[in-house]
């Protein structure tokens, strides 16, 4: 729309729903994580705000979101050339290659006139992100840049400021630290330090999860998550994804830096850098190959890739004497772990029905080893998604695991078609209830309109009981499906009316196993309302949403009686999941469900944290419980727990600030440890209570 083929009048408006649909636009981004639209049509919607505005300059507002500080989008990347090329690495696939390069690395350090008895070998994880070089001049970063092709890359500056790993200053050396050791000084005029941007495992689910919800396509792997993520010409987007950094390496044309890997990496460090925890200075081909074993090994645990483990000559005097080989050095290396995809046939694409009634497609692989574990399903997300990926039923496809993500197709071998292949079609009655599925215009998303839908009920069950909402224990799966199929109970208020006498007949069910379920039930009406929200399975409600809600709302009957815009005004929700609560909770069966719930004893009030004025002494302090503890229940240690101010959440992430871990933990107690989350069992929960400190 050209800014002068309309009148005064109606750039005004057209203005005016701009504006407020890039604002819709922006929180739904950044205050809810859950965009509706993607970049080109925000970008669309941005391009299309400023043409008019430039072609109505006195109708541009102070609050519009052209005027926003910070940078404006850009139209294209411009280009940084390389103070040094940007190298690649020969890799060693096997142990057996491994030695090989050794082996050369010990004849060539000879033969150059050094002693090969000296040789120390820095060893860095490999990480699989986005290799960058940021450019100080005067310890300012001035610019920034993707490798491109290792001699010119894309400048990204604008980009990789966002990222908090990356100092925009550089820190002067010689800190406090007792384990610091003094570095040369000063800090050389002109330097590039490298590094390799990467979007941590649980962010990247995270943000699949929230593009998947939003019919957005998902990112195949934390990769490309992180290059789509840093190459945005918006640098809000950029902003608002979780990229860090880690630092392997400087270049300066002149002034000094130390004289090996090891004292570098030390450096950057020194200077505000991020750089691996893991690193390692050994001798010796037995060290490094102990070493290489062991990072595979633990390789699962970190909440990044690493795809290997880069082996580098400590000594940059003898890096130098080594020189290069093509674009590779022959002084480093890249030991490759065992591949995480893999070949197979893609069998079969079924269809489940989730909660919400979307229908999502799924792929039936002949089963393979991938990484160690043996696949045989994957998720395909969409039937945009399969068309993209041009998948059909009967292709060989690769098959890919990322760290601990869920396997995911990613993409067929179009080579070794035959012609028997035939594409996937998207039922167009639910497979659960035969009702014709709907698609809303615009969104990929196909659902189930039937509010009746077993298939739904089924999955809605499964929410209710699962460990983030009531957290029934011993009430499965297989026991919520068998109990739905004996038509014992169809919605979650159902399971609260089920006696020893429905029980007992079950195949398998011993009086023991009876006893324990109904005693779960029974104990699941203690859990805090917060859960009994999350667990009703409103869209876009999840255990954060919902302790939101209950902070605000503090009843069932307030939160009934929340109109879209106080739901709205809450801090951290926003009119999407204010609608979404709005309609949900005004259903009739909705209204129904919770009439039951009430009656049956389940809690619809949040009375069981009087919040300490000042803030008690956990104030601010986030809690995962895990496993059974020697003398205290769950809920007495949330009780207690929440009691003195801190926070009982569901689910371990980077914002958890204590595990409380009893007998049998689960795997929270294995993903808090991974990311170095402090560990109390019952007797340390005791003594931070009282103390307040650990
Ligand atoms: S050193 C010797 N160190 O691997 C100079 N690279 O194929 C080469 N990478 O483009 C780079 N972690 O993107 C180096 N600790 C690390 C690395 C690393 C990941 C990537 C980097 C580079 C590619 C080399």
């Amino acid at each position: 729309m050209s800014a002068n083929a309309l009148t005064r009048e109606e750039a005004t408006a057209r203005l005016g729903e701009l504006r407020s649909q890039i604002r819709r636009h922006d929180h739904l981004y950044y205050g809810l994580d859950s965009p509706e639209i993607d970049d080109a049509a925000y970008d669309a919607l941005f391009r299309e705000l400023k043409t008019l505005e430039g072609g109505w300059p006195d109708l541009v507002t102070p609050d519009s979101p052209t005027q926003r500080a910070g940078a404006t989008p850009l139209v294209a990347f411009g280009q940084v050339t390389h103070l040094e090329p940007m190298l690649s690495l020969a890799n060693a696939k096997s142990e057996a290659e491994l030695a090989a390069w050794h082996a050369r690395v010990v004849r060539l350090t000879e033969e150059a006139g050094f002693d090969p008895a000296a040789l120390r070998f820095t060893l860095e994880p490999k990480i699989d992100g986005l290799a960058v070089s940021l450019r100080y001049e005067g310890g300012r970063l001035t610019s920034g840049a993707t490798r491109g092709d290792g001699l010119v890359g894309e400048d990204v500056t604008q980009n990789l400021r966002t990222i908090s790993a990356i100092p925009l200053t550089l820190v002067s050396g010689g800190g406090s630290a007792p384990e610091r050791v003094p570095v040369p000084e000063p800090v050389p005029e002109l330097l590039e330090v490298r590094g390799e941007v990467y979007l941590p495992l649980t962010a990247f689910e995270r943000l699949n999860e929230s593009r998947l919800v939003e019919g957005e396509p998902t990112f195949a792997n934390p990769r490309n998550a992180a290059a789509g993520s840093l190459r945005q010409l918006d640098q809000r987007i950029t902003a608002s994804r979780p990229l860090s950094m880690w630092a392997y390496g400087v270049t300066a044309p002149s002034g000094e830096l130390p004289p090996g890997q090891w004292e570098i990496l030390k450096w950057l460090k020194e200077h505000g850098f991020r750089v691996s925890r893991d690193v390692r200075l050994v001798e010796g081909l037995d060290e490094i190959v102990a070493v290489c074993r062991d990072w595979e090994r633990r390789r699962a645990e970190l909440d990044y890739d690493i795809d290997g483990v880069v082996v580098k000559v400590d000594s940059r005097s003898v890096q130098q004497a080594l020189g290069t080989a093509g674009r590779d050095p022959r002084w480093a290396v890249a030991y490759k772990f065992a591949p995480t995809t893999a070949q197979t046939r893609l069998l079969e694409i079924r269809v489940n029905v989730g909660r919400t009634g979307m229908l999502n497609p799924y792929a039936v692989l002949a089963p393979v080893e991938v990484g160690g574990v043996t696949v045989s399903q994957a998720t395909l997300h969409n039937e945009d998604d399969i068309r993209r990926k041009d998948l059909r039923v009967g292709d060989v496809v690769i098959v890919q695991r990322a760290g601990d993500v869920i396997p995911q197709v990613v993409a067929p071998l179009t080579d070794l078609r035959d012609g028997s292949e035939s594409q996937f079609v998207m039922p167009e009655e639910c497979p659960s209830c035969a009702t014709p599925v709907v698609r809303a215009p615009g969104e990929v998303a196909v659902r189930c309109p039937n509010p009746d839908c077993p298939a739904k009920a089924v999955e809605m069950l499964k929410h209710f009981v699962s460990r983030g909402a009531m957290d029934i224990e011993g009430v499965g799966d297989k026991i919520v499906q068998r109990l739905f199929d004996l038509g014992l109970v169809r919605d979650p208020a159902d399971l609260y009316a089920l006696s020893e006498a429905d029980l007992m007949p079950l195949e398998g069910f011993q009086e023991r196993a009876v006893a324990n379920v109904l005693a779960a039930i029974a104990g699941s009406r203690a859990r805090p309302f917060s859960r009994v929200v999350f667990a009703l399975g409103i869209p876009h409600v999840g255990g954060q949403n919902a302790e939101l809600l209950v902070a605000r709302f503090r009843t069932m009957d307030a939160l009934r009686a929340a109109e879209i815009d106080d739901i709205a005004s809450v801090e951290g929700l926003g009119p999407v999941i204010a609608e979404s609560v709005h309609s949900f909770l005004r259903e009739p069966s909705v209204a129904d469900l919770v009439r039951r719930l009430n009656a049956a004893g389940v809690r619809m009030k949040d009375d069981a944290r009087p919040t300490p004025a000042g803030g008690g002494a956990l104030a601010g302090r986030s809690f995962v419980l895990t496993g059974t503890l020697p003398t205290m229940s769950r809920d007495d240690a949330a009780a207690l727990i929440e009691g003195a101010g801190g926070r009982v959440v569901g689910s371990v992430s980077g914002k958890t600030d204590y595990i409380v871990a009893g007998d049998s933990p689960g795997s929270k107690l294995a993903k808090a440890r991974r990311l170095g989350v402090h560990e109390l069992d019952e007797a340390g929960l005791r003594e931070l209570l009282e103390s307040g400190t650990d």
